[in-house]
């Protein structure tokens, strides 16, 4: 796997041509489709569920990256394994059992992340951390694309790779929102595997070159 692997969020997509839009992350250097599903509860907004999900896996030829922005998403599993998902992942705000929901997930064959808010500490998975696949450090409040990154954030992202380190765990560090060619070499050199990026992507004059360069970015300049 060559990092950082690069996952657009559909969030920043047109809802009206998504299977082009679909389709192009298929063509381009893409290594992940970003899905954000909001409740109006957990997140102050809503943008679509398993429906679109399900739509979105019949065209999609990459894996299906689902972040469940929703409480208690455990009632929900099952169903978005079914419409497509590779990864699921919950946030730690909003699981009360969250060691059982981890466990729901691999049981359902998938991948398992946890987020964690910009407030919630990343110690607070040490006990958790090498059930997971996927640590997603929230650089934004969630609940909204096109946000300016939080600097504080970048600290969570060594805090997790130390974590990470130390527990032997096999999960990869993800960060989203405000992600763009500004700041990905930071991230990555903090210890970022998986950029999420919507607005960087899809309002890009060129959003196909744009993941190309984000994927490219972290590379040393040649002297
Ligand atoms: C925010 C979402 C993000 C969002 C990122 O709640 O989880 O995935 O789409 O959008 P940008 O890259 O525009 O910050
Ligand atoms: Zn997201």
């Amino acid at each position: 796997m060559t990092f950082p692997l690069i996952a657009p969020s559909l969030l920043a997509a047109d809802f009206a041509n998504l299977q082009r839009d679909v389709e192009m992350l298929n063509q381009s250097a893409a290594d992940w489709i970003h899905v954000d599903v909001m409740d109006g509860m957990f997140v102050p907004n809503i943008s679509f569920g398993l429906p679109v999900c399900e739509a979105v896996n019949r065209h999609a030829t990459k894996p299906l990256d689902v972040h469940l922005m929703i409480m208690q998403p455990e009632r929900y599993l099952e169903a978005f394994a079914k419409a497509g998902a590779s990864v699921l992942t919950v946030h730690w705000e909003a699981c009360p059992h969250l060691h059982r929901t981890i466990q729901q997930i691999h049981d359902l064959g998938c991948k398992a992340g946890v987020a964690l808010n910009p407030h919630t500490p990343v110690s607070l998975l040490s006990e958790l951390i090498d059930q997971l696949d996927l640590v997603l450090i929230m650089s934004v409040n969630p609940g909204f694309g096109g946000q300016q990154f939080i600097p504080n954030t970048l600290s969570k992202v060594s805090q997790a790779r130390d974590l990470i380190h130390q527990r032997g765990s096999q999960a990869l560090i993800e960060v989203d929102g405000g992600v763009g060619s500004q700041n990905v070499q930071a991230l990555v050199e903090a210890g970022a595997q998986v950029l999420v990026a919507g607005s960087a992507v899809f309002a890009a004059a060129d959003p196909s070159a744009t993941i190309q360069a984000l994927k490219e970015a972290p590379l040393p300049l040649p002297n």
